[in-house]
């Protein structure tokens, strides 16, 4: 049996983020006394409807939209859905193309998988060795038939952001709708969705120290989309089912914060996440950072540690209290080599020694140099281990 560590460092918190304490304290009321389906016209009804109009200022709030723009969903993995399949299967057209990368979460790439299977065509653009984009690319890729073009603003592995202006404007010249996962950055950068011409926009709660099972897509006032989900026709129709209020509670407030700390946020996160590259690079050899140098999000730093393989160095690390992830959390169950780093042009060796370190603003320089001795620890007692020993010792 492991030995329990006396101190746990999460260095996980692409995967999630802990609940700030102000974002449960708002929730509690909607789970004791204002319990009332926002549907009921009595008092407890109206007092959750109110609630929830809050929640949506806040959240639109966050990203410079209006809040009838705003549509709450179960998560990330939802909006997601409902902006692809919801633009793709809305009045069925002559236009049955769309474009997306091939470095998405699943959460993108499994609804284009299924619009594939019903006849739809998708192109899945390249990136390059540090997971950009080509606009150009795009350029090449949208036809007369397009009707969508989805790319996610920020790559969850390896953090990489792309130019979604650029892309938004080049989908719009060529009359297609612009979608953007912006699952890893809301919160993280600052995201104004007119500044960059988006038509829809994913949020997740979770990865923004709110509570999990709660997100938004941003759909830009006076864009039609089908819903994906029918019934009682909440959520302007496009969503229904009754509201999960006290998360939706708590995902506005979640925002709120994350709109008030974020030039904290960024200078803080990313001057911690630059000490532990830098930490890492001077104390452990045979290591490369991957992903952009320069655009990529505030909290990611995501390794190849060559000569070791990532599942046993998580394993490791965790038996010394340190929580990290070899990319994204839902591919790890289907136990399949990351698409993102294939896609990026990693051989095996280099996805296979691959390590994803994210950090939030609870986490500390201690925390930092306490993880990085722990892992230069781990990393040399994996490679004496391996067959590939004399190479990397
Ligand atoms: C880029 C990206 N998109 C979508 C999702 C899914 O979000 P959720 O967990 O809220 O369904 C995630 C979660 O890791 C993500 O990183």
């Amino acid at each position: 049996m492991t030995s329990v560590p006396a101190e746990r460092i999460y260095l996980d918190n692409a995967a999630s983020t802990p609940v700030a304490d102000e974002v449960i304290q708002e929730m509690l009321p909607f789970l004791k006394q204002q319990y009332g389906n926002p549907s009921s016209i009595h008092y407890y009804g109206r007092e959750t409807t109110r609630a929830l109009q809050s929640a949506r200022k806040q959240v639109a709030g966050l990203i410079n939209a209006k809040p009838n723009e705003i549509i709450f969903t179960s998560g990330g993995t939802e909006a997601d859905n409902l902006a692809i399949k919801g633009t793709m299967l809305y009045k069925p057209s002559t236009r049955m193309h769309m474009v997306t990368s091939s470095i998405e979460h699943d959460a993108v790439l499994e609804p284009c998988k299924s619009l594939e299977a019903a006849g739809y065509k998708v192109t899945y653009l390249a990136v390059s060795g540090d997971g950009m984009i080509k606009p150009s690319d795009l350029k090449d890729a949208v036809t007369p038939e397009t009707k969508l073009v989805s790319i996610m603003y920020a790559n969850n592995e390896v953090g990489t952001i792309q130019p979604i202006r650029e892309l938004a404007a080049i989908a719009h010249e060529h009359g297609a709708v612009f979608h953007t996962d912006a699952v890893q950055a809301v919160g993280k950068v600052p995201i104004d969705v007119r500044e960059l011409g988006v038509d829809l926009l994913s949020i997740s709660s979770h990865k923004i120290n709110g509570p999990k099972g709660v997100g938004a897509l941003y759909i830009r006032q006076g864009f039609k989309i089908d819903p994906i989900i029918h019934g009682g026709g909440q959520e302007s129709l496009l969503r229904s089912g009754t509201e999960n209020v006290h998360s939706i509670v708590g995902f506005g407030k979640a925002c709120e914060i994350a709109g008030k700390r974020l030039p904290v946020y960024q200078q803080q996160v990313s001057r911690l996440r630059d000490y532990l590259i830098k930490s890492v690079q001077e104390k452990i050899p045979h290591c490369r950072l991957n992903g952009s140098a320069t655009n990529r999000i505030p909290n990611n730093a995501h390794f190849t540690f060559f000569g070791v393989n990532g599942e046993d160095l998580i394993i490791k690390l965790d038996e010394n209290g340190i929580a990290a992830s070899t990319g994204s959390a839902c591919s790890v169950k289907k136990q399949k080599p990351s698409h993102v780093l294939k896609a990026m042009g990693f051989s095996y060796e280099e996805i296979t020694g691959s390590l994803r370190l994210s950090l939030g603003m609870q986490n500390t320089a201690e925390e930092v140099d306490r993880a990085v001795e722990v892992l230069a620890q781990v990393v040399q007692e994996l490679r004496s281990l391996s067959p590939f020993k004399s190479k990397y010792s």
